[in-house]
Order: structure tokens, then C-alpha cells, then sequence
């Protein structure tokens, strides 16, 4: 079962001038800020009550960041749900018929486990499971 929205990720060209944004409208800057090498994104973070806010900018053509810009220009990207335990939820989310985009959890920003679910079959809108990693 999801707990909460865990993040909302947002694409965006500069992710300088994006946090310009975020640290007026939450008043306080950017917590993180981390490059996850494997999807070729620099990320930052914010807080917004128990949730975050997640901007991602490319840092390469063949990012996917890059690639979701080049289609439909800036905007939200995903909804982070939080679960337990990644590999029961990504077990359950198959069995219901939903099309995930990796077999196993992966490595994402902010010391999580992520898997993502196939927008074809969520609505267009693309959801990321979320874990907490618990072995540092
Ligand atoms: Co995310």
C-alpha cells in the first residue's frame, strides 16, 4: 500500500533558475542537490510539508529528462508514491496488469529504491514507486 505522494518530479531546463522558484514559493533553498549518473540527471530537492518537490534537469541528450523535454517541453514528469517494500509493490502492480519499466527496483536520487510504472498503462501520467533504502 502507498503511504503518501512522496515527490512530484518536475523537468526542467535550468535547474539553477528553476530553484530560483521553488525557494521563493517554499521559502527555503533547495535541501539537495544530487547527480544520479545512471539516468544522466542533476536533481534538487525541496521540501514541501511531507512531500517534496524534485526538479530534474538533463545532463546529456540521451537522458530521459532530456528526451521527455525535447517532446513536451518543461513540466511534471511523475508522481512518486511511497511503499514498504518495492519489490511486493512492483510484484502487485504486475499482477494487476500494469506494465512496469524495470524487473528490478533501481537506484534513485535521495537514497531510494524506484521502479516506474508505463504511462500506456497509467493514464499518460508517468508513477514512480518509491522506497526508502534501509542498508545505507
Ligand atoms: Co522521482
Amino acid at each position: 500500500m502507498p503511504l503518501k505522494i512522496e515527490h512530484i518530479g518536475i523537468a526542467v531546463k535550468d535547474l539553477e533558475k528553476s530553484n530560483l522558484l521553488f525557494k521563493a514559493l517554499l521559502g527555503s533553498a533547495a535541501y539537495k542537490t544530487e547527480e544520479v549518473s545512471e539516468e544522466g540527471v542533476l536533481v534538487s530537492f525541496f521540501k514541501t510539508g511531507d512531500s517534496k518537490i524534485e526538479l530534474l534537469q538533463a545532463l546529456n541528450e540521451n537522458s530521459p529528462i532530456a528526451k521527455f523535454i525535447g517532446k513536451k517541453g518543461e513540466g511534471i514528469h511523475h508522481l512518486a508514491f511511497e511503499v514498504e517494500d518495492i519489490k511486493a509493490s512492483m510484484e502487485l502492480m504486475k499482477k494487476s496488469g500494469f506494465e512496469l519499466l524495470s524487473d528490478e527496483p533501481k537506484r534513485g536520487a535521495d537514497n531510494k529504491l524506484i521502479c516506474f510504472l508505463h504511462p500506456k498503462s497509467t493514464n499518460g501520467v508517468l508513477i514512480e514507486l518509491c522506497q526508502e533504502r534501509r542498508d545505507g
